[in-house]
């Protein structure tokens, strides 16, 4: 059973899709900045005991962090999401055992789904990520926007946040990946490549990440309409 869980939010990035001139994890939604939303679910989720922030510097961006008592450490990121993840490691409270990680560009997160994965390790696995299988019809295209070819998709999954691993095995396989060079934008394909095994646990697709504009749009519909 885990026994200290701390949530790391990774809110470093530029949001450079986005294209807004503050980072978007800071922009409003639902009256409050992105980053809030996932701070808050895990402020009550009652298996978290603590959450370490990376912001892009260690400043609050304007977010009220008092709302946050869980917030144990706040740190500036790096320049890759990699780097952000490493320096929030690097401040986790010294009694945590294990280590949900989470885009602080998924505002939609829920507590079901959170306590789905912090139940979902077990002895055959290192890991757990939410997941959910690809729909749409997948094409490999060229540069010159024709069809090459259309790729199989059994058995082909998009992968969300957050993402729990036991926090030795979290930061064994961020130390291999940075010495191999292994830059990843997914914690769990260098658990991968460091040879430990990742289960995967059926994720919410409202969980969505918002890269583009059109996501905050979307966003803002979905908390629009369901309660708190
Ligand atoms: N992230 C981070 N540090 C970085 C890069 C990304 O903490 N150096 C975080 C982002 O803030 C985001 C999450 O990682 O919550 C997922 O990254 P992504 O959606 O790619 O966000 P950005 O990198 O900010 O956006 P873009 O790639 O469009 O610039
Ligand atoms: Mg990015």
């Amino acid at each position: 059973m885990p026994s200290y869980v701390t949530a790391v939010v990774l809110a470093a990035g530029t949001g450079s899709r986005v294209g807004s001139d503050v980072p978007k994890q800071f922009l409003s939604l639902g009256g409050r900045p992105m980053v809030a939303h996932s701070l808050s679910t895990f402020e009550s989720s009652e298996r978290v005991r603590a959450v370490v922030v990376a912001f892009p510097t260690s400043d609050a961006h304007g977010v009220d962090m008092a709302r946050f008592p869980k917030v144990r450490a706040r740190v500036a990121g790096g320049e890759t999401r990699q780097a952000s993840l490493g320096k929030a490691l690097a401040v986790l409270p010294p009694e945590t055992d294990y280590v949900l990680v989470h885009d602080a560009a998924r505002p939609l997160l829920d507590r079901p789904l959170v306590e789905k994965l912090l139940d979902a390790l077990d002895d055959g696995c290192d890991g757990a990520i939410p997941a959910i299988p690809l729909e749409d019809t997948i094409k490999r295209v060229s540069t010159e926007r024709v069809v090459v070819e259309q790729l199989d998709r059994r058995g082909v999954w998009r992968v969300q946040t957050p993402q729990f691993f036991p926090r030795n095995v979290l930061e064994d396989s961020l130390a291999k990946a940075d010495k191999s060079g292994l830059e990843s934008t997914d914690c769990s394909q260098m658990l991968t490549a460091a040879g430990y095994r990742v289960k995967v646990v059926e994720g919410d697709p409202l969980n969505f990440k918002v890269t583009r504009a059109a996501d905050l749009w979307l966003a803002e519909q979905v908390l629009a309409s369901r309660p708190e």
